[in-house]
């Protein structure tokens, strides 16, 4: 172990690591062994970059993720009689015990007290349990990292199977790692009483956020939720609402991302929900015929108007994505912080390969959908078999029932079955626990039609620890989906 003076600090080398002492966010990742990173004084620039980074899964994204860049450890002895300088932990005082270091010029005398207890502080160190500090992440590291696997980590606080809250991107808004979506559902399938029994039966199950549509049943869904959340007299800041802006009529300014549009768009869509705001605002799909200057000034707009609190995408491309944040940024507003694509078993590609840098550059947040693929991967629907009650059976869906039901996905569905059962999990849990495991998926919009769909569906938060290599692998020999790598000529 060497130490040496300097500037009124002594640096240590190589202790901290081995008691596993740095503050956790100085650790990002994998920050085990003998460059513990982070300063120990607690007072310098290095935690409060730590602290800034530590707030949810982008982080420390599966890509990029910041080095480790400090070797050194400062433990503050002279000159550190300042309010900043006893900001120290009590691991810096332990540290000083073993290299008996004492202040290079002693200034005024140390108020005694409790500090004379400081040589038991290492019987601390005996009691407390090993710092659980890594968030949740899917990361790669020793033996999983030589053979390129992925192994997903349990966060501080995270208690299997119980509802987490994930930062939406890099925003501020927390929301439930599943959430419930009216698609189809709400107009088409339900009216507003069996609305209220599948939200309540959701938010019993600790969901927060609520996805919708302008288009969704032609507004009708707004309106059920609207109602819905009225009659169940849920205060209105316990939950996140979303509506999607694109088609609102059969108008030539009832389309699209224009200006008009998203303000009359929204205004509409808060009027059918009975709401003053959205918590987030997307746009429901890119639109190649209006400038996205337009699009990220309007989106603004409406923010700065209080009627949502953010703006999202939703099928966007990442190069559209990166063209509303250069916009944003040279206009000084705000761009999209999440986008809203179609991830599950047989839809990757934008969110594990074309979306990666948008992660650590932009911090956009995801929120996933159609996790069954329509209720595909629940394994209900054969060929020629279409239950009466479900989503295919319905007329406007015949044409999605045609692109679905196809020989290679129902192989691929029934290759699922035996895995799912050899966990004792259904193969619906088993599916969304997969999308909800990717952590740059903020939330896993899920849809159902019944309570027990719901109740069913929510357990697939305990079949997320049940997902190690070996099961990714073995779901991934079945599906064969996973997007190549790409291309690298290094
Ligand atoms: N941004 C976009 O462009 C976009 C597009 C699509 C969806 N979304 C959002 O994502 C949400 C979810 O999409 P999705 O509805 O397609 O999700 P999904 O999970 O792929 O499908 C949900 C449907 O599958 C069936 N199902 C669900 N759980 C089941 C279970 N345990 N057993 C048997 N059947 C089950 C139900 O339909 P049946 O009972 O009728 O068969 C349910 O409505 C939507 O509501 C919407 O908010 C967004």
């Amino acid at each position: 172990m060497l130490h040496r003076k300097h500037q009124g600090h002594v640096v240590v080398r190589s202790v901290a690591s081995h008691f596993s002492l740095a503050p956790s966010p100085c650790r990002p990742g994998r920050g085990r062994g003998p460059r513990a990173s982070g300063t120990l004084t607690g007072n310098n620039c290095q935690n409060r970059r730590a602290r800034a980074f530590s707030h949810s899964s982008f982080a420390y994204p599966t890509t990029r993720r910041p080095t480790p860049p400090v070797r050194h450890h400062k433990v503050a002895v002279a000159g550190g009689r300042g309010p900043q300088d006893y900001r120290t932990s009590h691991v810096t005082w332990f540290l000083q015990l073993p290299l008996h270091v004492r202040p290079v010029q002693p200034g005024p005398p140390v108020r005694r007290g409790w500090r004379q207890l400081r040589p038991a502080i290492p019987l601390l160190f005996v009691f407390l349990p090993p710092p659980t500090s890594r968030r949740s992440e899917r990361c790669t590291s020793g033996r999983a990292k030589r053979e390129g696997k992925e192994v997903r980590r349990r966060g501080r606080g995270e208690e299997p199977g119980k509802m987490q809250y994930k930062n939406l991107g890099r925003s501020g808004l927390r929301v439930s790692q599943l959430s419930y979506g009216a698609w189809v559902t709400f107009g088409n399938q339900l009216d507003v009483k069996e609305a209220k029994a599948l939200l309540q039966a959701c938010r019993d199950a600790g969901v927060n956020f609520f996805d919708n549509a302008e288009v969704y049943a032609n507004g009708r869904a707004e309106e059920i939720m609207g109602q819905a959340i009225r009659d169940l007299g849920w205060r209105r800041s316990d939950v996140v609402i979303s509506t999607k802006l694109f088609w609102g009529g059969q108008g030539p300014n009832d389309k699209g991302l224009s200006r008009k549009h998203i303000v009359e768009g929204l205004k509409g869509s808060l009027k059918r929900l009975d709401m003053d705001y959205v918590d987030v605002v997307y746009c429901h799909r890119p639109d190649a015929s209006t400038p996205i200057e337009e699009t990220v000034r309007a989106m603004n707009w409406v923010i700065d108007q209080g009627w949502a609190f953010y703006w999202g995408t939703s099928e966007w491309s990442a190069q559209q994505i990166t063209e509303a944040w250069a916009v944003a940024n040279r206009l000084d507003l705000v761009g999209p912080i999440v986008e809203q694509p179609e991830y599950n078993l047989f839809s990757r590609h934008k969110v594990e390969s074309e979306f990666l840098p948008l992660y650590s550059t932009y911090g956009i947040g995801l929120t996933t959908w159609s996790p069954l693929a329509s209720g595909v991967l629940t394994g209900k629907y054969g060929k020629g078999n279409i239950p009466a009650d479900s989503r295919f059976a319905l007329d406007n869906y015949k044409n999605l029932a045609n692109r679905s039901l196809v020989d290679e996905t129902l192989r691929k569905v029934n290759g699922l079955k035996p895995i799912a059962a050899e966990l004792g999990v259904s193969l619906a849990q088993l599916s969304i626990a997969w999308c909800a495991s990717n952590p740059n998926v903020s939330s896993v919009i899920t849809g159902a039609t019944k309570e027990s769909q719901i109740v069913e569906n929510m357990k697939a938060l305990e079949v997320i620890p049940l997902l190690t290599p070996e099961v990714i692998d073995r779901i991934e020999a079945v599906v064969q989906s996973r997007p190549k790598r790409t291309e690298s000529y290094r």
